[in-house]
């Protein structure tokens, strides 16, 4: 049986060779948020960043909509601070929204020095090119800037491109971060992050990578639930890693839905982004009658939380599989020139946008909660960071407005570089970390364990803790959560490790503290929804929770 202290295991002894890496910074995780930070490193750092597929995959890749950025001369950044505020539903940090949008433009001019081709129109009045810029949920203006509807590809294409030629950081892909070192997991004084335990995918050994700085960039934990939006690498593993080192996690109950998800057999986590009800799509029911504006008086541009809900209500009041979306009352060539992806996606299922309406569902889409940071990123481990979706800054509150989330992992991820950047204190490199051990562990004999406690997890939180909640649906999730943590437990203890048995262990983390944080919220506000307390209380507050040993 391995040592399992903190409910995860960390190596009994030194054991034999492996491979050991050494670097300045350390960053779990290449998507927007983490080739962003790597980007404003200084070149004289030395930096290792690890992603758990190829290092295009993650959420950012298929980010549709855009940028939520104050460019056009008619918008203001008070604007777009009053309607994060308004669909953070009471709980965003103010000054924290008001520290990312005035760094929008910023930002944007930033994305287009690096080669990121936005979509321009020409402008009759000024004579001139300029942005095009979208509309979506909770937004007063159009201010979402895009690349067609695949604005997640063409910023991740750029960022990688310029990452290509940085000879400081050296990328590995295929690479599963399984835990973080602290000074305290490994019985040192002072605590800090020395590094992590990597298991590389190609080898299958657990490798050890030392560093000065360590930073968490690894995307939200949709995977929760089972039907998502979002790629198989959002499982939660930075949220989890860190919750194990001793960090406060924040307002997980706040779980965003997009509400509409293709509704196909074989279209697995396909978006239909948001851009096109702010283009003029309309969401109707069966009988093709609208039904938005029974629900509030923004209709289909309301933000998200209450879209979600109002189709999750039509949906069990009709007792239908899904509802559609149409905009083929737009001219169809208005819509393949914006929508190319979309319209070329679904046309390989045999629906033609540009002529009849699309059957969709709500997914679970967006993790509002995380690893707590301070606008540098800071966690409340030393020298460690978290960025991106992973983290906590208290930007989106109980809702997260469209397309502030490509926004805020740019924001964050420069202001992290700077904080390490501005870092003169050297962290010794050479201190004595127990190599990873799996001599007295077996190769699994029933990998059956893992697949069915995935399909169990993540149905139990789609049915007890998705739109609509209620206690007695609260505890039935809990129980059966528990249940699948001590299991797991066991079997991570006693066999070797992979990334399915990683990804769940994390998982059923994550799930526990979004079970938890739902129990301690007793009202209804923005995201989290439930019978029996409809109401908003008075005073907002989020909901922090703090690791056991160190509360
Ligand atoms: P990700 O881009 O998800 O990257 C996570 C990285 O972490 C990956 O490289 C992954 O391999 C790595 N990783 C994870 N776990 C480990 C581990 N254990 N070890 C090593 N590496 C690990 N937001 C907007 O603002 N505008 C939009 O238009 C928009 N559209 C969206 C459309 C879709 C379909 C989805 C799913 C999301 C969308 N979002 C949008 C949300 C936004 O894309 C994400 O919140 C954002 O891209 C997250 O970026 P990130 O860098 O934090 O994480
Ligand atoms: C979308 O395009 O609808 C997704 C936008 C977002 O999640 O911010």
């Amino acid at each position: 049986m391995n040592l399992v202290p903190f409910a995860s295991r960390y190596p009994k002894a030194m054991p034999l060779a492996e491979a050991i890496h050494q670097h300045d910074v350390l960053i779990l995780g290449s998507g927007a948020a983490g080739m962003t930070l790597a980007l404003n490193l200084p070149p004289h750092l030395s930096v290792a960043m690890v992603c758990k597929d190829q290092s295009s995959e993650g959420s950012t890749y298929y980010a549709q909509g855009g940028v939520a950025a104050v460019i056009d001369e008619y918008d203001s950044i008070e604007s777009h601070i009053h309607d994060t505020l308004e669909a953070g539903a009471g709980l965003c940090h103010e000054d924290v929204v008001r520290f990312t949008v005035e760094q929008s433009s910023g930002v944007i001019s930033w994305l287009v020095e690096l080669g990121v081709q936005f979509d321009m129109r020409w402008s009759q009045t000024d004579q001139r090119n300029e942005f095009h810029l979208t509309q979506e949920g909770g937004h007063s203006h159009r201010r979402v800037i895009h690349a067609a509807d695949a604005t997640g590809r063409e910023i991740s294409q750029a960022l990688e491109r310029t990452l290509t030629e940085r000879s400081n950081v050296e990328i590995f892909e295929r690479y599963v971060g399984v835990d973080l070192i602290t000074a305290d997991t490994v019985g040192l004084q002072g605590n800090r992050c020395l590094g992590a335990y990597v298991l590389n995918l190609n080898t299958d050994q657990v490798e050890l990578f030392r560093a000065r700085h360590v930073v968490l960039a690894t995307g939200g934990a949709s995977k929760v639930y089972l039907y998502t939006s979002n790629p198989d690498t959002a499982s939660g593993d930075g949220i989890a890693m860190a919750w194990r080192a001793g960090c406060r996690v924040a307002n997980m109950e706040f779980n965003q839905f997009h509400p509409t998800c293709l509704y196909h057999p074989r279209a697995k986590s396909f978006l239909i982004s948001e851009a096109l009800r702010g283009e003029g799509a309309t969401l109707v029911l069966p009988d093709g009658s609208r039904f938005m504006d029974r629900f509030d008086p923004r209709g289909e541009l309301a933000p998200r939380d209450i879209v979600a809900r109002a189709i999750d209500h039509e949906m069990k009041r009709l007792g239908c599989d899904c509802i559609y979306l149409d905009i083929s009352h737009k001219d169809p060539q208005f819509v393949r020139n914006h929508f190319p992806t979309i319209y070329e996606r679904c046309l390989t299922y045999g629906i033609d946008i540009t002529r009849e309406p699309m059957p969709i569902v709500p997914a679970a889409h967006y993790t509002c909660g995380g690893v707590v940071t301070d606008t540098a990123g800071r966690t409340d481990v030393p020298n460690l960071y978290a960025v991106g979706e992973t983290s906590f800054t208290g930007l989106h509150g109980a809702n997260r407005m469209a397309s502030n989330s490509l926004l805020e992992c740019m924001v964050f991820g420069r202001a992290a570089a700077a904080r390490i950047a501005a870092d003169n204190e050297t962290a010794d490199l050479d201190l004595e970390i127990p190599s990873w051990d799996s001599s007295q562990v077996t190769d699994s004999d029933e990998d059956v364990i893992i697949s069915h406690n995935w399909e169990e997890l993540r149905r139990s939180m789609w049915d007890y803790v998705g739109i609509v909640r209620s206690n007695k649906r609260l505890q039935r999730a809990r129980r059966r959560v528990q249940l699948l943590q001590q299991e797991v437990a066991e079997y991570y203890g006693n066999h070797r490790i992979s990334r399915d048995l990683l990804e769940l262990r994390n998982l059923i983390v994550v799930a526990d503290l979004i079970i938890q944080s739902a129990i301690r919220r007793k009202e209804s506000r923005g995201l989290h929804f439930t019978l029996d307390y409809p109401n908003l209380l008075p005073e907002p507050r989020d909901t922090v929770l703090i690791p056991p040993r160190y509360g």
